[in-house]
């Protein structure tokens, strides 16, 4: 409409001529620039949709590089960790036995074997276990005689106080109402009838039995279980409320030797365990804080 009445001005044609009289038929011309424009609209759209998917991979990558950082700091680069130890950490998550990502368990063992190395004396300790995979690679690498505890309720976690946030309330109520789901598609730890029997047994199948490791399954609460009476060397907790995470600092650190470590498996994860660990670290002046992909209390 625009183009055709800019042509009767231009050739001076009385203002009531029909443009389609007098304009040359532009329809043709018209109807290619329309293909053109559609077919490089629809160019433009595979480019947007290629580019959105690379920029999906680029952030994945990104994401896997930063996890692989942070967790090489975790490893003592100098302490060699066996093949038969890797092979472990694999084994304990095709089972679907850990949440643990596999380098954050080789962290785990390294830091078990630089305490060996180290000659600290103590025990190693795990609190919140589920199905027994982190602490299962912890024995593996630890000398066998060293005594080990692992302490968990070996059943459905109890539930968060007001002190955690509401990712941990919805979390619960999602566990509580039975829609939690394991990995593959498995019963969800938190519902498995005879949990401890099992974690016992997949120690047995990765050839640390409890009973030639010296390994101490403690079922109960923490509040109710935690009661050291020796040296801590070293200890992971992994219990995921502010209350759990708590109970297990106050329990253990005043039993920690120097240069032992408690390494914290939810501070980036969990609302309550980040407050819990802060408001610790706020309040012990012999804490030496590492913020590596876990974070780690070490005494000074
Ligand atoms: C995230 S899971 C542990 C995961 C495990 N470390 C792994 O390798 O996947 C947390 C565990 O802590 C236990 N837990 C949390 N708070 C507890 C408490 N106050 N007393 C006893 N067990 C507790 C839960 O029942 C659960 O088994």
């Amino acid at each position: 409409m625009g183009y055709a009445h800019r042509v009767i001005l231009r050739k001076g044609t009385p203002e009531t001529a029909d443009a389609s009289t007098t304009a040359p038929d532009l329809r043709p011309r018209l109807k290619k620039l329309r293909n053109k424009v559609r077919k490089q609209e629809e160019q433009l759209a595979t480019l947007r949709g290629s580019i959105a998917n690379l920029r999906g991979t680029v952030d994945k990558q990104a994401r896997e590089l930063a996890l692989l950082r942070a967790a090489s700091l975790d490893i003592f680069p100098d302490i060699p960790v066996s093949a038969d130890v890797r092979d472990l950490v694999a084994a304990v998550r095709e089972e679907g036995l850990t949440f643990l990502e596999e380098m954050h368990l080789l962290a785990l063992v390294s830091c078990v074997l630089e305490m060996e190395q180290a000659g600290r004396e103590g025990m190693v300790i795990e609190a919140g276990t589920a199905r027994g995979g982190s602490a299962i690679v912890m024995a593996a690498a630890k000398a066998a005689g060293r005594p080990m505890y692992v302490y968990d309720v070996f059943d459905t976690i109890p539930p968060p106080t007001d002190a955690d946030s509401d990712d941990a309330q919805e979390r619960y109520r999602t566990i509580a109402e039975g829609r939690a789901m394991a990995r593959g598609g498995e019963t969800y730890y938190g519902y498995r009838d005879n949990l401890l029997g099992e974690v016992a047994d997949s120690f047995a199948r990765h050839g640390v039995a409890v009973e030639g490791h010296n390994v101490s399954l403690v079922q109960g609460l923490f509040e109710d279980t935690i009661n050291i009476d020796g040296p801590v060397a070293l200890a992971h907790v992994d219990g995921d409320w502010y209350a759990s995470t708590m109970t297990c600092l106050e329990r253990i650190w005043p039993h920690l030797v120097p240069g032992g470590r408690i390494m914290i498996d939810d501070y980036h994860m969990w609302s309550g365990c980040r407050t819990a660990v802060d408001e610790f670290v706020a309040t012990h002046s012999d804490v030496q804080l590492e913020m590596r992909a876990k974070v780690h209390l070490v005494r000074s």
